[in-house]
């Protein structure tokens, strides 16, 4: 079952389903990545934030796969939004990954709070897409007014707006103000870390189509046409998470899902998350 890619703003196929590796821990990151490009998956998202580059890079190294088969993301960290640390950071994250070009390099979150205007940091990552050393730039956690001030007072509009999506959280807003400029929504979190997965409308959609609870919010999620990267250390759900392609929701079954959005956030709000690790 092949995986279905989504042309980004700039022409850019990206794979609509990933591997996410928040929380996977540095040591134990190259084997949960390999066992995920063994599974097939052949789109990986990692962060500074994350601390496992490294291992991420062993991974593809190891796989045996060519680069270009491998669609690797990363973000920019916190500390780093100053335009000179920005360049700076990027290098970095090349070189733990080992590799000398990303697919995507985001801005992780837009710190409205502090100094570094994230316009400032916008204009780095367009310096880098501009060298070629990124394929594509976007941004993560940004709200419309971020994404309307990006689009109006810069050049390059972002590829990307990685936000927490899920079905107690469906981000109606968001998806629509990127829609309206070209930017694909990736959502993560995509099953709300399993907090999303007992709910009865969910685990009953499940048994009707002889599915998980997780398949089934995966599912939801590539039919509203965005992009997921599911995070597991475990192989069964690592496999269980890829096998979402040989079923179909129904149009009712999707709105009802939609139904359960109640603007509910596992993560930190954009607009008052100002952390710097
Ligand atoms: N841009 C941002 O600010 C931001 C923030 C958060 C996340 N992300 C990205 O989004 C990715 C995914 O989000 P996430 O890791 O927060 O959460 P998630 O993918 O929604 O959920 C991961 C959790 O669910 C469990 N799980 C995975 N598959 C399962 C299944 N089939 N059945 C039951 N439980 C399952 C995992 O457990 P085990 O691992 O123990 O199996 C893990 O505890 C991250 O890895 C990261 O790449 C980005």
């Amino acid at each position: 079952m092949s995986v279905p890619t989504i042309a980004l703003n700039n022409g850019i196929e990206i794979p609509q389903l990933g591997f996410g590796v928040y929380q996977v821990k540095p040591d134990q990151t190259k084997e949960a990545t390999l066992t995920a490009l063994e599974v097939g998956y052949r789109h990986i998202d990692t962060a500074q934030m994350y601390r496992n580059e490294k291992g991420v890079g062993e991974a593809i190294a190891e796989s045996g796969l060519a680069r270009d088969e491998v669609f690797v993301t990363s973000k920019l960290n916190n500390g780093f939004h100053a335009h000179d640390d920005a360049l700076h950071a990027f290098d970095e994250s090349l070189e733990r990954l080992g590799l000398d070009q990303l697919d995507l390099f985001l801005i992780h979150w837009p710190l409205p709070a502090i100094d570094v205007d994230f316009v400032e940091t916008w204009k780095a990552l367009e310096e880098i897409y501009a060298s070629g050393r990124a394929r594509s730039i976007g941004v993560s956690n940004f709200q419309p007014k971020h994404v309307r001030r990006l689009v109006q007072e810069t050049d390059v509009v972002p590829a990307v707006n990685q936000v927490e999506v899920h079905p107690f959280l469906t981000q109606d807003e968001v998806r629509a103000v990127n829609a309206e400029h070209g930017i694909a929504t990736e959502a993560w979190s995509p099953i709300a870390q399993g907090l999303v997965l007992d709910n009865p409308v969910i685990t009953g959609i499940a048994a009707d189509h002889d599915k998980t609870p997780a398949q089934v919010v995966l599912r939801w999620h590539v039919q509203r046409g965005d992009i997921i990267f599911p995070k597991s250390v475990t192989r069964s759900r690592v496999e269980e998470n890829f096998a979402i392609f040989d079923f179909e929701l129904e149009e009712a079954e999707i709105g009802l899902i939609n139904a359960l959005n109640k603007d509910h956030r596992t993560g930190p709000d954009p607009d008052e998350f100002n952390w710097i690790p």
